[in-house]
Protein backbone atom coordinates (compact mmCIF):
# COMPACT_ATOMS: atom_id res chain seq x y z
CA UNK A 1 0.00 0.00 0.00
CA UNK A 2 1.29 3.19 -0.84
CA UNK A 3 0.00 7.01 0.65
CA UNK A 4 0.88 10.18 -0.87
CA UNK A 5 1.40 13.09 1.84
CA UNK A 6 1.01 16.30 0.46
CA UNK A 7 2.39 19.55 2.03
CA UNK A 8 0.67 22.91 0.33
CA UNK A 9 2.31 26.38 0.24
CA UNK A 10 4.33 27.90 3.03
CA UNK A 11 4.40 24.80 5.27
CA UNK A 12 8.18 24.42 3.69
CA UNK A 13 9.15 26.90 6.24
CA UNK A 14 7.13 24.85 9.67
CA UNK A 15 9.95 25.29 12.72
CA UNK A 16 10.62 29.29 12.23
CA UNK A 17 6.62 29.87 10.75
CA UNK A 18 4.22 31.14 13.30
CA UNK A 19 5.58 28.83 15.59
CA UNK A 20 3.20 29.54 18.42
CA UNK A 21 0.02 28.45 15.72
CA UNK A 22 1.83 25.73 14.08
CA UNK A 23 4.70 23.86 16.24
CA UNK A 24 8.34 23.84 16.32
CA UNK A 25 8.61 20.87 14.32
CA UNK A 26 10.53 21.50 10.87
CA UNK A 27 8.27 19.89 7.96
CA UNK A 28 11.67 17.12 7.48
CA UNK A 29 10.89 16.29 11.25
CA UNK A 30 7.32 15.41 10.16
CA UNK A 31 8.03 13.64 7.02
CA UNK A 32 10.29 11.07 8.61
CA UNK A 33 8.03 10.75 11.65
CA UNK A 34 5.38 9.72 8.76
CA UNK A 35 7.54 7.51 7.44
CA UNK A 36 8.86 5.82 10.40
CA UNK A 37 5.30 5.38 11.23
CA UNK A 38 4.36 4.00 7.59
CA UNK A 39 6.98 1.20 8.21
CA UNK A 40 5.16 0.43 11.44
CA UNK A 41 1.75 0.55 9.70
CA UNK A 42 3.39 -1.37 6.83
CA UNK A 43 2.58 1.44 4.15
CA UNK A 44 5.04 3.58 1.58
CA UNK A 45 4.82 6.68 2.21
CA UNK A 46 5.85 9.47 -0.29
CA UNK A 47 5.85 13.02 1.17
CA UNK A 48 5.86 15.90 -1.68
CA UNK A 49 5.54 19.71 -0.93
CA UNK A 50 5.10 22.60 -3.00
CA UNK A 51 4.14 26.36 -2.89
CA UNK A 52 2.59 26.17 -6.37
CA UNK A 53 -1.28 25.38 -7.12
CA UNK A 54 -0.65 23.64 -10.23
CA UNK A 55 2.29 21.97 -8.82
CA UNK A 56 -0.34 20.44 -5.94
CA UNK A 57 -2.42 19.66 -8.69
CA UNK A 58 0.12 17.91 -10.78
CA UNK A 59 0.72 15.14 -7.59
CA UNK A 60 -3.05 14.53 -7.11
CA UNK A 61 -2.93 13.90 -10.99
CA UNK A 62 0.36 11.72 -10.62
CA UNK A 63 -1.09 10.05 -7.59
CA UNK A 64 -3.92 8.16 -8.84
CA UNK A 65 -1.41 6.51 -11.00
CA UNK A 66 0.21 4.58 -7.78
CA UNK A 67 -1.42 5.94 -4.55
CA UNK A 68 -3.54 4.42 -3.21
CA UNK A 69 -4.53 7.77 -0.82
CA UNK A 70 -3.61 11.08 -0.05
CA UNK A 71 -3.25 12.86 3.11
CA UNK A 72 -3.16 16.42 2.15
CA UNK A 73 -2.54 19.89 3.80
CA UNK A 74 -3.55 22.25 1.15
CA UNK A 75 -2.43 25.14 3.85
CA UNK A 76 -3.78 28.33 2.40
CA UNK A 77 -5.79 27.21 -0.81
CA UNK A 78 -7.89 25.14 1.38
CA UNK A 79 -10.02 28.50 1.37
CA UNK A 80 -9.66 29.22 -2.11
CA UNK A 81 -9.00 26.87 -4.42
CA UNK A 82 -11.91 25.30 -6.74
CA UNK A 83 -9.36 23.64 -8.68
CA UNK A 84 -8.09 21.74 -6.08
CA UNK A 85 -11.41 20.44 -4.92
CA UNK A 86 -11.62 19.46 -8.84
CA UNK A 87 -8.96 17.92 -9.31
CA UNK A 88 -9.45 15.86 -5.56
CA UNK A 89 -12.88 14.86 -7.47
CA UNK A 90 -10.82 14.08 -10.30
CA UNK A 91 -8.62 11.50 -9.23
CA UNK A 92 -10.84 9.35 -6.98
CA UNK A 93 -8.80 8.10 -4.48
CA UNK A 94 -9.41 8.93 -1.05
CA UNK A 95 -8.28 12.26 0.00
CA UNK A 96 -7.79 13.18 3.87
CA UNK A 97 -7.73 16.85 4.10
CA UNK A 98 -5.06 17.83 7.33
CA UNK A 99 -4.66 20.70 9.33
CA UNK A 100 -1.89 21.63 12.40
CA UNK A 101 -3.88 24.50 13.78
CA UNK A 102 -7.72 24.11 14.67
CA UNK A 103 -9.01 26.67 11.66
CA UNK A 104 -12.09 27.08 13.30
CA UNK A 105 -10.46 28.93 16.35
CA UNK A 106 -9.04 31.18 13.52
CA UNK A 107 -9.79 34.07 11.42
CA UNK A 108 -13.14 33.80 9.45
CA UNK A 109 -11.43 33.16 6.16
CA UNK A 110 -10.11 29.94 7.52
CA UNK A 111 -13.69 28.80 8.37
CA UNK A 112 -14.19 27.59 4.96
CA UNK A 113 -12.68 25.15 2.95
CA UNK A 114 -13.40 24.62 -0.89
CA UNK A 115 -12.29 20.80 -0.61
CA UNK A 116 -13.65 19.48 2.63
CA UNK A 117 -16.68 18.24 0.86
CA UNK A 118 -14.87 15.92 -1.57
CA UNK A 119 -12.38 14.23 0.91
CA UNK A 120 -13.30 11.14 2.66
CA UNK A 121 -12.36 13.01 5.93
CA UNK A 122 -10.57 15.56 7.85
CA UNK A 123 -8.23 16.37 10.85
CA UNK A 124 -7.52 19.46 12.33
CA UNK A 125 -5.86 21.42 15.11
CA UNK A 126 -3.44 18.21 16.59
CA UNK A 127 -0.24 20.07 15.72
CA UNK A 128 2.24 17.80 13.65
CA UNK A 129 0.01 14.69 15.10
CA UNK A 130 -2.82 15.91 12.19
CA UNK A 131 -0.61 14.30 9.86
CA UNK A 132 -0.69 11.01 12.01
CA UNK A 133 -3.76 10.77 12.49
CA UNK A 134 -4.98 11.68 8.83
CA UNK A 135 -2.43 8.62 7.79
CA UNK A 136 -3.78 6.17 10.60
CA UNK A 137 -7.33 6.64 9.18
CA UNK A 138 -6.66 6.26 5.59
CA UNK A 139 -4.40 3.37 6.55
CA UNK A 140 -7.28 1.34 7.66
CA UNK A 141 -9.69 3.25 5.16
CA UNK A 142 -7.61 1.35 2.74
CA UNK A 143 -6.51 -1.49 3.88
C1 LIG B 1 -3.03 25.38 7.68
C2 LIG B 1 -4.17 26.35 7.97
C3 LIG B 1 -4.35 27.34 6.82
O1 LIG B 1 -5.40 28.25 7.12
C4 LIG B 1 -3.08 28.13 6.60
O2 LIG B 1 -3.23 28.99 5.50
C5 LIG B 1 -1.87 27.26 6.46
C6 LIG B 1 -1.74 26.11 7.35
C7 LIG B 1 -2.74 24.46 8.89
O3 LIG B 1 -2.09 23.46 8.69
O4 LIG B 1 -3.13 24.78 10.01
O5 LIG B 1 -0.98 27.54 5.67
O6 LIG B 1 -3.40 24.55 6.59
Amino acid sequence: MKILVLHGPNLNLLGTREPEVYGSMTLDNINNNLLELGRELGVEVKCLQSNHEGGLIDALHDARTWAGGVVFNPGAYTHTSIALRDAISAIQIPVIEVHLSNVYAREEFRHVSMIAAVCKGWVTGFGWRSYELGLRGLAEMIE
